[in-house]
């Protein structure tokens, strides 16, 4: 795990799946998320997709308002695949630009990456952004996050495997290589954390909707970017804060198929 160069945590707040439009979208929820955020003050949010139900430009443009209010000067937006219905791509452009997008604040890099296909549900990244991926995620001094909206592992209580991006194999050897040290995801609305290797792999719930599955409640997550050390902390509108997953500094030592190019064994011992 990349150090964190500062000494205070860098606070990330991931929200995802706002399905504006939906019957199920809840108003008190986002109103409540909001508020929730411009109390917490975190340095960077990340929205992984699904801000819409079915694509439609004013849907997207209802997320945008909502994104707005957001009292944060680093507000990163990626799609999902409800967005990509309905060629909702091109309210995506016109609402929030570039459906990849790359960040850096304070030797945090974050990398938003598409795993959107138009009228699909499916996902993939697509072995011809594998390249952008290892040169963005170049400085071994980085702490390098990588957001997606598809799931990149399989994720408990979601139902029937159909989630991860087609090219899940590939990506998590392309992230691995290049040292990436937390991944964001959304889609299913059930959160989870998975330690992968030396990689935190991060799902976030629905943030403001009652799509829902099983007993999961709506959530986002609060992650916290420490020297060594990243916590993650679910939060429940109008409920209590949970962390989750706390992990420390522990590195791979050794693996055939992934080399990586900066291991100092000495700190493993
Ligand atoms: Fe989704």
């Amino acid at each position: 795990m990349t150090p964190v160069p500062e000494e205070a945590p860098t606070v990330i707040a991931q929200i995802s799946d706002l399905h504006c439009g939906s019957i199920y979208f809840m108003p008190s929820l986002a109103n409540r998320v909001i508020a929730e955020l411009n109390e917490l003050k975190p340095d960077i949010v990340v929205v992984t997709g699904d801000l819409t139900d079915m694509g439609f430009k004013q849907e997207f443009r209802k997320a945008r308002s909502l994104i707005d209010q957001i009292e944060c000067p680093d507000v990163l937006v990626l799609p999902g695949n409800h967005d990509a219905r309905n060629v909702g791509e091109a309210h995506f452009h016109e609402y929030f630009g570039a459906r990849d997008s790359e960040f850096a604040k304070d030797g945090v890099r974050v990398l938003c990456i598409d795993s959107s296909e138009p009228d699909l549900d499916s996902g993939r990244v697509g072995r011809e952004r594998y390249n952008w991926i290892e040169e963005r995620f170049d400085d071994p001094d980085e702490f390098k996050v990588a957001c997606l909206h598809h799931h990149l592992v399989p994720v408990p209580g979601t139902g029937r495997e159909r989630n991860t991006v087609y090219d899940a194999g590939d990506v998590l050897r392309v992230l691995s290589k290049c040292g990436t040290d937390v991944v964001l995801c959304g889609h299913k609305h059930v959160p989870n954390v998975w330690r992968l290797e030396d990689i935190l792999i991060v799902n976030a719930g629905t943030a403001c909707s009652m799509r829902l599955r099983g007993t999961t409640k709506p959530s986002y997550n609060i992650i916290e970017l420490h020297h060594g050390r990243v916590t993650v902390t679910l939060k429940y509108p109008f409920g209590p804060t949970e962390v989750v997953a706390d992990f420390r500094r522990a590195h791979r030592r050794v693996c055939r198929w992934r080399p990586v190019h900066e291991i100092d064994l000495d700190e493993c011992e």
